[in-house]
C-alpha cells in the first residue's frame, strides 16, 4: 500500500491530528481534502502541543510535503497566522507547504455572514464554528465562489466579487448589516494574499499523482467526521463538505482506485460540538464526568464538547459510510480512568441510522462486565505500549468493537502524545 486515509468515524474531534502526526512519520506526503478552520487538530510532540488548523498534520516533520486541496475552504487570513505559529516553533521552515489553486477562499463576508446567520435563527442554529465554512461552500455550489487561482487574477476577482455583492448584499441588509461590500478593499486584500500564497499555489491533484507514481507515501487528511457529512451525516446539523473517504476522491481530483486503505478514527467513547442528535449523548453529572476526564473542550472555539457511552450503531454506519479497512481507537486511557461504563450497542425497535436517520434513535446500552476502571486503570493503560499490557476488560471492550464494526482495530491511542501509541498493523 502507498496510500492510506484517515478519516473522522464520529462527530469530529476523534483525534486524527494526533494519529496523522503518528503516520505521517512514514509518508511523503500529507493532503487535506476538505473542510476549512472549522477544524481544530491537536498535536501533542514531546510534551509540546502544536494546534492545526488549515496547515496537514505532516507538519512536524521536515520535507513532508503538506498540501491543501481543491475541496478545502481557505481563509487566507487564519492561514497566514497559522502558518508563522507553526514556523515560530521551528517547523515549516522549507517549502513544505502547497496549495491547491481550485481551493475556494474564506472572505470577511462569509465569516460576518455565518455569525449572523447563527444569531439570527435562534430556533434553527446549527452551532456553527462561525468561521465562514458555509457560506464559502454555499458561494461554491452557487458558481460564484472564488478560488485561490481568482486571486492571482485581479481582474475576474473584481468581477466576481462583485457578484457576490450583488447576491449577498441583500441578505446582509435583513439580517442588520449597516456597511456594504467593499469590493476595492477585498480587492487591495486579496492583492496581498496572492503575494505570499501565489508561490505555493499549484495543481495538487497533479502534486498526488506525481508522488503516487514516484513510489512515494502519500497520507490523506480527514477534517470532521463521518456524521457531519453534508450527503451522509445527521442533516441539517452537518458541516458542508464531504468529510468521508470518497471526498478523498472529490476533494484532491483523483479517481477511488488511488486509495488504497481508509483508517476510521473513533474515540473510545462519544463527543459533540454544535447541535443536532447524538442519541448516546450524557446529560448532567456522567457526561460532565466524561468531559472533565478528556478534557472535552473545542480546540477552534473553545466551547465545551457534548459526551456520551460509545454509539456502536452509529459506528457501523461510518463503517460503511467510508469503506474503513482499519479502526483506530482513540482516548483508552480516559475510559480507563472512569469506575463504570456502558456501550450502545443497538438503538430500539431495531432503528437503522441509514435507513431510519437518528431523530428517533434511543439506545439500548449494555454495562461493560469486570470494568473497574479508576486512576490506576488510567495510568496502566496510558504507559501500555502492547495489547497485553492493556487490561483484560479493556481488551475484551476493544474485541467488542472490533466485532461489532467488522473492521480490525488497526491502531490505540492511550494518550495525547504521539508516543503514547499502541500500533497493531502497518499504515502502508
Ligand atoms: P481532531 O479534530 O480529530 O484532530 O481531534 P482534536 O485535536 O480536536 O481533539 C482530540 C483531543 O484529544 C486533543 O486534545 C488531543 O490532544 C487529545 N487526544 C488525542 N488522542 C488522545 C488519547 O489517546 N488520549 C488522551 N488523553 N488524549 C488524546
Ligand atoms: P475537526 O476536524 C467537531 C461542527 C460544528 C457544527 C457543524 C457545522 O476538529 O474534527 P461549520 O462551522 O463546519 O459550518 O459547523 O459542524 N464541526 C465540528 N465539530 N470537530 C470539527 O472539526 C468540526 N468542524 C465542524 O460544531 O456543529
Ligand atoms: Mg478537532
Amino acid at each position: 500500500m502507498s496510500t492510506l486515509a484517515v478519516v473522522g468515524a464520529q462527530w469530529g474531534d476523534e483525534g486524527k491530528g494526533k494519529v496523522v502526526d503518528v503516520i505521517a512519520a512514514e509518508a511523503d506526503l500529507v493532503a487535506r481534502y476538505a473542510g476549512g478552520n472549522n477544524a481544530g487538530h491537536t498535536l501533542v510532540v514531546e510534551g509540546k502541543k502544536i494546534v492545526t488548523h488549515l496547515v496537514p498534520s505532516g507538519c512536524t516533520y521536515p520535507g513532508t510535503r503538506c498540501l491543501l486541496g481543491a475541496g478545502m475552504v481557505i481563509d487566507p487570513e487564519v492561514f497566514k497566522e497559522e502558518i508563522a505559529e507553526i514556523r515560530g516553533q521551528g517547523l515549516l521552515q522549507g517549502d513544505e507547504l502547497r496549495v491547491s489553486l481550485d481551493a475556494h477562499v474564506i472572505f470577511p463576508f462569509h465569516r460576518e455572514l455565518d455569525g449572523l446567520r447563527e444569531d439570527a435563527s435562534a430556533a434553527q442554529t446549527i452551532g456553527t464554528t462561525r468561521r465562514g465554512i458555509g457560506p464559502a461552500y454555499e458561494a461554491k455550489v452557487a458558481r460564484r465562489g472564488i478560488r485561490v487561482r481568482d486571486l492571482l487574477s485581479p481582474a475576474r476577482l473584481r468581477e466576481r466579487l462583485e457578484h457576490n455583492k450583488r447576491a449577498l448584499e441583500p441578505e446582509f441588509a435583513r439580517l442588520g448589516r449597516d456597511r456594504e461590500i467593499d469590493v476595492d478593499a477585498l480587492c487591495a486584500q486579496a492583492a496581498s494574499w496572492a503575494a505570499w500564497m501565489g508561490p505555493m499555489a499549484c495543481d495538487a491533484s497533479a502534486e498526488v499523482l506525481d508522488f503516487v507514481a514516484a513510489g512515494k507515501r502519500v497520507l490523506f487528511e480527514g477534517a470532521q467526521g463521518a456524521l457531519l457529512d453534508v450527503d451522509h451525516g445527521t442533516y441539517p446539523y452537518v458541516t458542508s463538505s464531504s468529510t468521508i473517504a470518497g471526498g478523498v476522491c472529490t476533494g484532491l481530483g483523483i479517481g477511488p482506485t488511488l486509495v488504497d486503505g481508509v483508517w476510521g478514527i473513533t474515540k473510545a467513547y462519544t463527543t459533540r460540538v454544535g447541535a443536532g442528535p447524538f442519541p448516546t449523548k450524557l446529560e448532567g453529572e456522567a457526561g460532565d464526568r466524561l468531559r472533565d476526564a478528556g478534557g472535552e473542550y473545542g480546540a477552534t472555539t473553545g466551547r465545551p464538547r457534548d459526551c456520551g457511552w460509545l454509539d456502536l450503531p452509529a459506528l457501523r454506519l461510518a463503517a460503511r459510510r467510508n469503506g474503513l479497512t482499519g479502526l483506530v481507537v482513540t482516548k483508552l486511557d480516559v475510559l480507563a480512568c472512569l469506575p463504570k461504563i456502558e456501550i450502545c450497542t443497538r438503538y430500539a425497535d431495531d432503528l437503522d441510522p441509514g435507513r431510519d436517520g437518528f431523530d428517533e434513535a434511543a439506545p439500548v446500552y449494555e454495562a461493560v462486565g469486570d470494568w473497574a476502571g479508576g486512576p490506576e486503570w488510567g495510568e496502566r493503560v496510558s504507559k501500555a505500549r502492547r495489547p497485553d499490557e492493556l487490561p483484560a476488560p479493556v481488551r475484551r471492550y476493544l474485541d467488542r468493537i472490533e466485532e461489532a464494526t467488522g473492521v480490525p482495530i488497526t491502531m490505540i491511542s492511550v494518550g495525547a502524545d504521539r508516543e503514547q501509541t499502541i500500533r497493531l498493523s502497518d499504515a502502508f
